[in-house]
């Protein structure tokens, strides 16, 4: 399932509802940790991955994971693919990944939001995906079509293989997931 969400409170409403105890969640953008520390506590028995490039996360991100033994916090930008390769190298230990959280800046970036979720979540194929994006949302609603082209799990199953990055290809991590 992929939702997309752009207030806040929805945001962090639906990561406590499609999060289960023993998931493994991949967040992009988790800047000082608040929505990070929900997943912690929803997934006791899972595993937190929590991503931002920005240098006050990596400051607040470093109490965090000092109280939760769960998140894993990793300073880097999640356009590049050395990024991606470092987490899903991650997520072989973990039997791959449950949920994908994106939030690149809620209000802006669409652009970038949609090409990270298509990438990521074409190579981690997880369960569930949760993007908090505007722009995103707008598009959603604004747009429509006589064509129908649906996907069921958290990412886009229609599209196969083609966002996975080539060098991550050669690294044969998935088969149905990474798993
Ligand atoms: C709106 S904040 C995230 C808020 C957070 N998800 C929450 O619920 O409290 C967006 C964050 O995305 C981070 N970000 C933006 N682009 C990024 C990128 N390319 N790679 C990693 N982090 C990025 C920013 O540094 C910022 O901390």
């Amino acid at each position: 399932m992929i939702k997309i969400v752009y207030n806040i409170k929805i945001y962090r409403e639906v990561l406590r509802d499609v999060i289960r105890k023993d998931d493994v969640v991949v967040e992009l953008g988790c800047h000082l940790g608040n929505s990070t520390r929900i997943m912690a506590d929803m997934a006791p028995e899972g595993r937190i991955i929590a991503l931002d490039k920005s240098d006050e996360a990596a400051d607040s991100m470093k109490d965090i994971t000092g109280l939760h033994s769960n998140i894993e916090f990793i300073k880097a930008d999640a356009r590049l693919h050395e990024t991606l390769e470092t987490v899903a190298l991650k997520l072989k230990d973990h039997g791959g990944c449950d949920v994908l959280s994106v939030d690149l800046g809620g209000g802006h970036y669409p652009d970038t939001t949609f090409k990270v979720f298509f990438i990521w979540s074409s190579t981690l194929r997880p369960r569930d995906t949760i993007i908090r994006n505007r722009g995103l949302l707008d598009f959603l609603h604004s747009s429509s079509s006589s064509e129908v082209i649906k996907s069921w799990e958290g990412w886009l199953e229609s599209s196969g293989g083609d966002g996975v990055p080539p060098r991550l290809k050669e690294l044969n991590l998935w088969s149905t997931n990474i798993k």
